[in-house]
């Protein structure tokens, strides 16, 4: 396959996995009541739910684990853990985190400082925008129209539309926002990257308006490898340099480890030079995460990250990484299955609206794609779509999404193209027989984050 990045690594470990008999699949995905969230890990023969914490640690990672200093106060791994994120970020202040939305708990919080505040994002996260309406704010999107355009070449679908942001800005008023966040890569619009251009354009409207810019970064180096492959003036510099020109850009930096830092388990708070902010974040994350050294994780966690960061600037992994998304959708393309084009960093975003449009928003056409996916070949992918969006608070309708897309999420390190053609193959055949798919109905929802508990049955 000469279009496609080599891998970089081979296998020194292996864990057996097994693909149940398709009678079988039947009737787990019955027990799960139709959700994909619902089946055991040992009924999934290639799990595609999330590349969080999912990915394979290298053996420079397993060795620094022994290295773990446990001390609850202190810790030489934590010491060696700022080392390594001071040296990447520029940032003069880290505190560990037990994951990402632990960051975001800590940190959000102490921007609100009034009651009717926003956050602007190109699209924030789910669990970001929960912790920005726990903390009595509002989280408002502000993504180009080019990202809705699934079928176009766009470079930069994860971008802001910077006139927009300005007029929000105008329209709220500035002392009312309190703070951008720059999520990079743009997970909701398909792991979609950011621009350099744009970041500079959106800190320089921040800037002028004295308003805080966070980065969502837990893929900020799949962000980087993107803007040295697909922006003029990066060719020649390094993902390192790169990503350092992005943190220069911002005020704070929050990152589920569990992407870009390779580990099982973790995140990040580091603040750049703010010491009162810092100093009022340490007092919010005892209680929250745990001491400031700590932070939720063991000494031992933090030397893995210590090491995973390292790897995953590392430019041949960047490369066979971003070209392992790349080929499944150059397969699923070729075999007319319609996706998010380009693919971005970590998943291919199939849409399925165009895949069973006889299915309508309320009966959730990408978990009944998924649904018959893993049904096909054992796969399970998740629903980005209505079922993710839940209901509207007042009028309690079903919210429509833009877009109702099933993520194939791929695990970092772990599956091979092998894997990905198999995958490729089911989702295809899956894509010939789309007419006999079939919409869902609740025979259970919870009142929030219905996605992860929800029962269903199929409408015959
Ligand atoms: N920000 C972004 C952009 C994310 O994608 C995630 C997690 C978080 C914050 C929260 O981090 O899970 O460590 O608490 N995304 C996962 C996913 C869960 O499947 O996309 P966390």
């Amino acid at each position: 396959m000469p279009n496609y990045a080599r891998p970089p690594y081979r296998i020194k470990m292996v864990e057996p996995i097994s693909l149940i008999t398709k009678e079988e699949r039947i009737e787990r995905l019955k027990e799960a009541g139709y959700n994909p969230f619902r089946l055991k890990s040992e009924d999934v023969y290639i799990d595609l739910l999330t590349d969080s914490g999912t990915g394979a640690m290298s053996h420079f990672q397993w060795a620094a684990l022994m290295q773990g200093d446990e001390a609850y106060a202190g810790s030489r791994s934590f010491y060696r853990l700022e080392k390594v994120v001071k040296n990447i970020t520029g940032y003069k202040y880290i505190m560990p985190a037990h994951q990402g939305r632990g960051a975001e708990q800590v940190v959000i919080p102490e921007l609100v400082k009034k009651p009717n505040m926003y956050f602007i994002s190109n699209i924030h996260f789910d669990t970001t925008r929960a912790h920005v309406e726990i903390a009595g704010a509002r989280a408002i999107d502000c993504v180009v129209e080019e990202c809705f355009d699934t079928e176009t070449y766009y470079p930069f679908k994860g971008n802001f539309d910077v006139p927009k942001l300005i007029e929000i800005i105008n329209e709220k008023g500035a002392e009312n926002i309190a703070g951008i966040i720059l999520t990079i890569t743009n997970n909701s619009a398909g792991g979609q990257p950011v621009s350099m251009e744009n970041m500079k354009e959106v800190t320089m409207v921040a800037r002028a308006n004295r308003i805080p810019i966070l980065i969502d970064g837990a893929r900020y180096a799949e962000n980087s490898y993107f803007i040295k492959l697909r922006e003029d003036g990066y060719q020649n510099k390094s993902v390192r340099e790169i990503a350092r020109e992005t943190f220069d850009l911002a005020d704070i930096f929050l990152m589920s480890a569990k992407k870009d830092g390779l580990v099982n388990i973790g995140g990040l708070i580091a603040i750049k030079d703010d010491e009162d902010f810092f100093k009022q974040c340490q007092i919010n994350i005892v209680p929250k995460e745990g001491f400031p050294t700590y932070g939720g994780l063991a000494g031992r966690d933090m030397d893995a990250l210590a090491v995973g960061l390292e790897e995953a600037l590392d430019e041949s992994y960047l490369a066979y990484r971003i070209d392992e998304i790349r080929y499944l959708g150059d397969l699923l393309r070729a075999g007319g299955v319609p996706i998010q084009y380009p693919t971005g960093g970590h998943a291919v975003f199939v849409d399925c609206g165009k895949i069973v449009p006889h299915i309508p928003y309320d009966q959730f056409p990408a978990q009944a794609v998924s649904n018959a996916l893993y049904i096909e070949g054992g796969i399970r992918p998740v629903e980005i779509g209505s079922l993710l969006l839940g209901r509207d608070p007042d009028t309690k309708e079903n919210i429509k999404a833009d877009k109702e897309f099933m993520r194939l999420t791929i695990p970092r390190r772990t599956y091979t193209f092998e894997h990905l053609h198999y995958v490729a193959e089911c989702l295809i055949n899956v894509y010939n027989n789309r007419d006999k798919i079939k919409g869902l109905k609740f025979t259970y929802e919870s009142p929030i984050l219905r996605h992860f508990t929800a029962e269903f049955e199929p409408i015959e």
